[in-house]
């Protein structure tokens, strides 16, 4: 979502007139986008702000995304050397901004969440010319008790589905193929406008649109995800077959403590959608370790639950306690040493299923959109419908990239797979 943000920045501020150079030694203005999920990218930010203190003399210096969003005017206080500050809200307004920076203000920001024009950016500048992002919705509504993002990108707001679709329909016709649509929560979607589509609708049309080969969705929410997704996926084979649905958890105590409004057995039922759909089905999602109690009973119903899913590929996290969230008051009780314990038996025990997974896969002829190419392994490399990454041999070094590749999997590591393109006629 920030790669994505960081594009509307970019194209926002082409149009206006300003050059993007390569360095940041190089530029008269420093646009920093950041990210509060967790504590360490957090701090990361502050560190980079002290570095641009001394080499960023002379340069106006902006701080964009959810730090700036979270710790506002704050930041002026801190690093009194930035002199713009603004939310994901407020991007369009970049320009406006700038030119009060140019008479002399010397303290701007832009922290309001009820910008209309939020979507509105038409020069959003994409970095791959095959495969891009779509926001549909900003912002979240659920109130997940260790979750920084309701404060950082404000409540829900769905962009227009005839907005959505023009957006889409141009970049078809400029060759994109693939696309991802984004929000916190994509299932929660539904157009503003009178024709009232859910996500599912949604979906299915931009799949739809002559151009696109693959269709992505990110991020779902258990308690939203309902089973028209998953028909809508099995009946359009232009809809990628990968859904990401972040557990957290798997205990129901667990959950609840987390705010996450459903139980353990709840999210069972859209796994079994998903494992009795027509489509073979990859399921990704994101896990936390060491929540405010979480016992070590609780942390293995976790592992359990890994097991029963069988997971294509996790991403795991250690918890974080973040501002103005429900949780901060519940303290943190698990010690950072028994998090990194958890998390590691998390993350090996999910390199025992990927590397089954991947084994399973030997022999599969699997469809690989090309990213590029490891001149060194004289590899291409690019993903499959399912998400995973397949390199592969057998093609000369010509012009591969953007094009879809039929491959045979000869070979399966733990995090990615290795094939031979079929031979063309
Ligand atoms: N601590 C650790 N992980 C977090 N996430 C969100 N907030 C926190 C936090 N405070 C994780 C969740 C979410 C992912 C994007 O980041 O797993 O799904
Ligand atoms: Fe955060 Fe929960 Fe909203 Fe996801 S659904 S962005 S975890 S509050």
């Amino acid at each position: 979502m920030n790669a994505h943000d960081s594009e509307k920045v970019v194209g926002t501020l082409l149009h206006e007139g300003y050059n993007q150079v390569a360095t940041p030694e190089q530029a008269n203005y420093i646009f920093y986008n950041t990210c509060s999920i967790r504590d360490k990218a957090e701090q990361k930010v502050f560190n980079k702000l002290q570095h641009f203190k001394n080499s960023g003399k002379g340069k106006v210096i902006a701080l964009l995304g959810c730090v700036a969003q979270q710790e506002g005017a704050k930041i002026f206080d801190r690093a009194p050397h930035v002199s713009l500050v603004a939310g994901s809200a407020s991007y369009a307004k970049l320009p406006e901004m700038l030119v009060q920076i140019e008479s002399g203000n010397r303290r701007v920001t832009g922290l309001d969440f009820d910008t209309p024009e939020a979507f509105d950016t038409p020069y959003t500048r994409r970095d791959n010319p095959f495969r891009t992002f779509i926001t549909i919705i900003e912002g979240c509504d659920k109130a997940c008790a260790y979750c920084v993002v309701p404060f950082t990108r404000g409540p829900e707001r769905s962009r227009t589905a005839e907005s959505i679709l023009d957006e889409a329909r141009r970049l078809a016709d400029s060759g994109i193929t693939e696309v991802t649509l984004l929000g916190q929560n994509v299932n929660s979607y539904r157009d503003p406008s009178a024709s009232k589509w859910d996500f599912a609708r949604l979906l299915d049309e931009v799949g739809r649109i002559p151009g696109f080969r693959r269709v992505r969705f990110t991020t779902s929410h258990p308690r939203d995800f309902v089973k028209p997704i998953i028909d809508a996926i099995d009946d359009n084979p232009n809809l990628c077959n990968h859904v990401h649905l972040p557990v957290q958890s798997g205990s129901s105590r667990v959950l609840e403590g987390m705010r996450r409004l459903y139980t353990r057995d709840q999210y069972m039922e859209r796994i079994d959608w998903m494992k009795n759909a027509n489509r073979d089905i990859a399921i990704t999602t994101d896990l936390i370790v060491g929540f405010p109690g979480e016992t070590e009973r609780e942390f293995e119903e976790t592992l359990e639950l890994m097991e029963e899913v069988e997971y294509d590929a996790i991403f795991a996290f250690k918890y974080s306690p973040r501002p103005n969230t429900s949780a901060l008051a519940m303290g943190d009780h698990i010690p950072d040493e028994e998090k990194t314990r958890r998390i590691v038996i998390v993350n090996e025990l999910q390199r025992a299923i990927q590397i089954r997974r991947h084994s399973e896969l030997i022999g599969n002829v699997e469809e690989v959109h090309v990213e590029g190419r490891h001149e060194s392994l004289q590899q291409w490399m690019g993903k499959t419908s399912q998400n995973r990454t397949l390199n592969f041999s057998g093609r000369d070094a010509e012009a591969l990239s953007g094009s879809y590749v039929p491959v045979r999997v000869t070979r399966g590591g733990p995090n990615s797979l290795v094939g031979e393109a079929l031979s063309v006629n």
